[in-house]
């Protein structure tokens, strides 16, 4: 069969390879893809939110599957234009991305059935939102409604810095229409972990946890990130804390958008977080994590097909998810200075060491081929990738692996995965 990946970033890379290892699958096709899924896939310089053009290229090369990885074009619709065509695809409709797409409608979802999330309120004026702030507690945190690259949320350790955050998104929309609606939230405390799930609209199966670190210094200090690196499975989920997310999260969040008539199919991601009071919905995404998905989908036993094809076709009960009893660790390697202001355009060497070992994988994200070679060309450059035997494992390996790669200005933590020494 022939599958059309949308997307281009590391994720998509991961999404590539797991797509490339069934059986069933001839041809990989990715718009607009990177210069590592060109070695697997065939890349289509079509964006990800040119849905004309995306439709047309699916109709005319008879795609039998495309998978959307990215928030932006599940949000604005791009599986309603596939399906209308005709067009098998992977990932919700725009109606029910908004579990993504809006954290005012995400809130107001758990608070009408009850599951687990910080308290919050929902403000449309700025002066609002302001007279609100004289009597919270702090820290407290400001959220921009809609979607934002990630960077919609502040966390304010007092009223000045709050009464400058709701002017910064609500005044001078520092995040364009993202900031008309705001979210305040409480301020929770805890371990983070991300769980990704597969849903059919009915059923919900989880995958291994993970860990993602998105401050950009070691220690998570500085600025907030795309995610510097990732772990799974994270040995703060226990089998404690997957009970309760399975009798109180998990099924209730898929039963609530049905019983809304915003039916998910797709993967919904909970990022969690394990407060002193049990577990909290922190958000909820719409697709698969970056830099998650380079830890959970070298890890799944499934083939990929089988399983996006069952949620499609609503048969995800048939479906026996399975994960290697082992560990991964993604350490990603960026350009000095990101995220704020960083070069681009410098050559990468090291890449042939990735394809002689087994459990080793080098995910692109901000790279470009050119007639010198593979270079840079982002903030997020690669995601390296090992696998181990248990967790410390895995990190030591990708450690390694993170040597075998040369490039000027190479930036990288060098904790990632250090938090399960305290395990
Ligand atoms: P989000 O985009 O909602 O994932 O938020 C980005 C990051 O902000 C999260 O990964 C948390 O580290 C932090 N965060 C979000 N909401 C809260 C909260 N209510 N309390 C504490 N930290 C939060
Ligand atoms: N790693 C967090 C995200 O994908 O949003």
């Amino acid at each position: 069969m022939k599958v059309l990946i949308v997307g281009g970033g590391g994720r998509e890379h991961a999404i590539a390879v797991s797509v490339k290892k069934s059986k069933r699958v001839d041809k990989i096709y990715c718009a607009p893809g990177n210069a590592g899924i060109a070695e697997i896939a065939e890349c289509v310089p079509i964006g990800a939110m040119e849905f004309e053009k995306l439709v047309a290229f699916a109709k005319e090369k008879e795609i039998d599957l495309c998978i959307v990885g990215m928030d932006d074009p599940l949000v604005g619709g791009l599986v309603d234009e596939m399906e209308k065509a005709g067009i098998r695809t992977f990932g919700p409709k725009a109606n029910a991305a908004i579990l993504e797409g809006s954290k005012a409608f995400s809130k107001d979802l758990m608070k009408k059935y009850n599951i687990p999330t910080a308290a919050y309120e929902t403000f449309t004026s700025a002066d609002d939102a302001i007279k609100y702030l004289e009597t919270s507690d702090y820290p407290i945190v400001l959220k921009a409604d809609g979607l934002a690259l990630g960077k919609g949320v502040l966390i304010c350790k007092d009223k000045e810095e709050a009464v400058a955050g709701v002017k910064t998104i609500m005044l001078d929309k520092q995040f364009g229409d993202a900031g008309n609606t705001l979210v305040i939230e409480e301020f929770m405390t805890g371990r983070e972990v991300s769980v990704l799930s597969f849903v059919d609209g009915k059923t919900i199966k989880t995958m291994t946890s993970a860990q993602d670190h998105k401050r950009a210094g070691d220690g998570d200090t500085g600025l907030n990130t795309g995610g510097m690196g990732t772990f799974s499975p994270s040995p703060f989920y226990t089998k404690e804390v997957d009970d309760f997310c399975k009798a109180h999260i998990y099924q209730k969040t898929v039963d609530a958008m049905a019983a809304e008539g915003r039916e998910f199919k797709g993967v919904i991601f909970f990022g969690l977080m394990i407060t002193p009071k049990g577990p909290r919905v922190l958000e909820y995404n719409a697709r698969f994590g970056d830099p998650e998905a380079q830890v959970v989908l070298p890890r799944m036993k499934n083939d990929i097909i089988d399983v996006c094809e069952a949620c499609i076709d609503g048969r995800l009960d048939e479906i026996n998810l399975e994960f290697e009893d082992n560990a991964a660790v993604c350490v990603v390697l960026a350009s000095k200075g990101y995220p704020v202001s960083y070069e681009k355009g410098f050559p990468i060497k090291g890449f042939e060491k990735f394809k002689a070992e087994e459990g080793y994988y080098c995910f692109h994200a901000g790279t470009k081929k050119t007639e010198a070679g593979i270079v840079t060309n982002g903030g997020r450059v690669l995601g390296v990738t090992a696998k181990g035997a248990n967790l410390k494992e895995a990190r030591a390996n990708a450690y390694k692996a993170t040597e075998w790669i040369e490039f000027d200005n190479k930036y990288m933590r060098h904790d990632i995965g250090k938090a399960i020494d305290e395990a």
